[in-house]
């Protein structure tokens, strides 16, 4: 078993797909053991994206990031880290997979509906950035 971060981002909030989007994880057998809505402030946003500080899209992104509620959410199933990005879908969603979230739902690389952890160190490190133990579910 493995655990990983998700956050369904402003727009997906936005756009009212929150529903959607928690059934396709479910539905591959992915399981939630913690949930919460939350708006990020911009520090906040800016220390969760801190590893792309240098980044050209840094502004735009925590700008982005901040603009509205975000459902954040621990993923637990087996090989959790990989199947949640393969139901996300490629960061840009004009390469993502026909019936990935992204495909359907992202209308820009930055507003792409979801974020997803990306190894076992970096998923550790998004858990315990909103989540104390006590919050996870056994
Ligand atoms: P996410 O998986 O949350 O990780 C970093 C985010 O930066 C990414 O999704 C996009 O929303 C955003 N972003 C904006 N521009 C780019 C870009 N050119 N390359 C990668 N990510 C980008």
């Amino acid at each position: 078993m493995e655990q990983t971060l998700s956050i369904i981002k402003p727009d997906g909030v936005q756009k009212n797909i929150i529903g959607d989007i928690i059934r396709r994880f479910e539905s591959e057998g992915l399981v939630i053991k913690a949930l919460t809505m939350h708006q990020l402030t911009k520090g906040e946003a800016q220390g969760f994206y801190a590893v792309h500080k240098d980044r050209p899209f840094f502004e735009s992104l925590t700008d982005f990031m901040s603009s509205g509620p975000v459902v954040i959410m621990v993923l637990q199933g087996i090989d959790a880290i990989h199947l949640n990005r393969k139901i996300m879908g490629a960061t840009n969603f004009k390469e993502a997979e026909e019936g990935t979230i992204r495909s359907d739902h992202a209308s820009s690389i930055e507003h792409n509906i979801v974020h997803g952890s990306d190894a076992p160190e970096t998923a550790a490190w998004e858990i315990a950035y909103f989540f104390s133990n006590l919050d996870i579910m056994a």
